[in-house]
């Protein structure tokens, strides 16, 4: 089973983001986790295609772009264009999911579908054969820093046993209050890829961070 650790970028200190990229380049993580927000679906802005594409013109390593936007279909192409390797939309933000899903693919990308903590994973059981990766919201999106739901374990386990009863390949993604630890928790409940914030970048040492998770 796959156990991959995604950094995610929205911890990073902005003002040194290139000795940020250089350390998740050197580190055991295997992804960047880049946070686009539009301050509609979440009460937030981040950050949008400049910051992508530079980010993309110094990582060694794939770029995983997760979309906290409302209508994300207007921008498939552009988020193509910019070097993201996966693109992950949320279902609650998608009306026409199976043709965004599709788009996304069609474009090059692996496609991702995010589901808010109040979503049942129940509802993507028609969707999965259109999704490389689902990604279990374990926080309410918008903000780093906050606390892993618990519930969301049993999510995870749920959405597991879906996959494997369909013979799906579907990655499982965990993000929100995600560290080294609960790490073994998240990995044996059947996530392949823990997204981390604050556990790495606001780390004392956030190499020995990322790697306490890829061993947990
Ligand atoms: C929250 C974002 C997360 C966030 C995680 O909406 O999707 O990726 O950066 O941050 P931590 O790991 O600090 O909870
Ligand atoms: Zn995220």
């Amino acid at each position: 089973m796959e156990r991959l650790v995604a950094p995610s970028m929205l911890s990073a200190d902005f003002a040194n983001l290139a000795c940020n990229i250089e350390m998740v380049n050197k580190s055991q993580a295997d992804w960047f986790h880049l946070d686009v927000m539009d301050g509609v679906f979440v009460p937030n802005i981040s950050f949008g295609f400049p910051i992508v594409e530079r980010i993309k013109s110094l990582a060694v390593k794939p770029l995983d772009v997760h979309l906290m936007i409302i209508d994300p279909d207007r921008y498939i192409e552009r988020f193509s264009a910019v070097g993201a390797d996966w693109l992950t939309v949320h279902y609650e933000a998608c009306a026409h999911l199976n043709r965004t899903l599709s788009q996304i693919r069609k474009f090059g990308m692996k496609a991702g579908v995010a589901v808010n903590p109040h979503t049942p994973v129940e509802n993507l059981i028609d969707i999965l054969e259109y999704a490389d990766m689902v990604l279990i919201m374990s926080v309410n999106p918008g903000f780093g820093g906050q606390g892993f739901i618990p519930n969301s374990i049993g999510r995870i386990e749920r959405l597991s046993k879906i996959i494997n009863s369909k013979g799906l390949q579907t990655l499982i993604e965990v993000d929100g209050g995600v560290g080294p630890n609960n790490a073994k928790q998240l990995y044996e409940a059947g996530a392949h890829v823990l997204v981390a914030g604050n556990a790495v970048f606001k780390a004392d040492n956030p190499l020995a961070a990322i790697e306490a998770m890829k061993k947990a």
